[in-house]
C-alpha cells in the first residue's frame, strides 16, 4: 500500500464524522484533499463547508461544495484536518503546507477535530519535522533570533507567502517534550502570528490510515 493510498483510507474514513445538514470545517494539504473528494460523495447531504486555505476552497468549489465566511458560522461540530507530526497526546505539528493559522482558527471554533494521517505521521517526541512558525514579514529575523535563543535552528521558506501574505520560518533541531508550554511561548513573540503547533487544541480523535486498514483513536 501507498503513503498516498493509505491518507485516502483515512480521508475517506473522516465521512463517518459529518452530520447530515451540517457546514463542515475542512483543513488543508494531501490527506484533506481525499476527504474533500469523499464530501465531494455526499455533497446534497450537507450545507457546505468552512475552509482553513485558498487551496482547500478552490478545490471545494471546484466539487460544487458551497464554501461559507467563518464569520458567518456561529458554531461548527467538526473539523477535519491532516498533520505533519502527531503524538500519543494528540498534539500536532501542522503547517508543512503553509495553512497554519487559517487552520486553527478553524479548528478553535470546531467541537470536534479530526486529524487524518497516514501511518508515518505518528511519533513519540514531536520535532523532527521543522516546526513552522508563521511571521509578519518585517519581523522575520527578530523572530529568527528569538526562536534561536529557544535552541531551534529557523530556516526562512524563501518563496512561500501565506494566504495571509505573511513569512514562514521552518524550525528545525528542536526536540518538543512539553508542546503547550513551547506554543505558548513562541506565540508570545513580538510578530509572530502563529506556530504550527497544536497542543493547546488538540486533536479528539485521530484516524491513521495504515495497510491493515484504518486505525481509530479518541472519539
Ligand atoms: C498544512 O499547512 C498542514 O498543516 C497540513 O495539514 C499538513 O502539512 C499535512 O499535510 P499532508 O496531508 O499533505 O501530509
Amino acid at each position: 500500500m501507498t503513503q498516498d493510498e493509505m491518507k485516502k483510507a483515512a480521508g475517506w474514513a473522516a465521512l463517518e464524522f459529518v452530520t447530515p445538514g451540517s457546514i463542515v470545517g475542512v483543513g488543508t494539504g494531501s490527506t484533506v484533499n481525499h476527504f474533500i473528494d469523499a464530501l465531494g460523495s455526499i455533497k446534497d447531504q450537507i450545507r457546505g463547508a468552512v475552509s482553513s486555505s485558498e487551496a482547500s476552497t478552490e478545490r471545494l468549489k471546484a466539487l460544487g461544495i458551497p464554501v461559507f465566511d467563518l464569520n458567518d458560522i456561529s458554531e461548527l461540530n467538526v473539523y477535519v484536518d491532516g498533520a505533519d507530526e502527531i503524538d500519543g497526546s494528540m498534539a500536532m505539528i501542522k503547517g508543512g503546507g503553509a495553512a497554519l493559522t487559517r487552520e486553527k482558527i478553524v479548528a478553535a471554533v470546531a467541537d470536534q477535530f479530526v486529524c487524518i494521517v497516514d501511518g508515518t505521521k505518528t511519533v513519540d517526541v514531536l520535532g523532527k519535522f521543522p516546526l513552522p512558525v508563521e511571521v509578519i514579514p518585517m519581523a522575520r529575523e527578530y523572530v529568527a533570533r528569538e526562536l534561536s535563543k529557544l535552541g531551534g535552528q529557523p530556516v526562512y521558506r524563501e518563496g512561500v507567502i501565506t494566504d495571509n501574505g505573511n513569512h514562514i520560518l521552518d524550525v528545525h533541531g528542536l526536540a518538543i517534550t512539553e508542546p503547550n508550554v513551547l506554543e505558548t511561548r513562541i506565540n508570545a513573540i513580538v510578530g509572530v502570528v502563529t506556530n504550527g503547533l497544536f497542543a493547546e487544541r488538540g486533536a479528539d480523535v485521530l484516524l491513521i490510515g495504515t495497510p491493515d486498514g484504518v486505525v481509530r483513536k479518541g472519539g
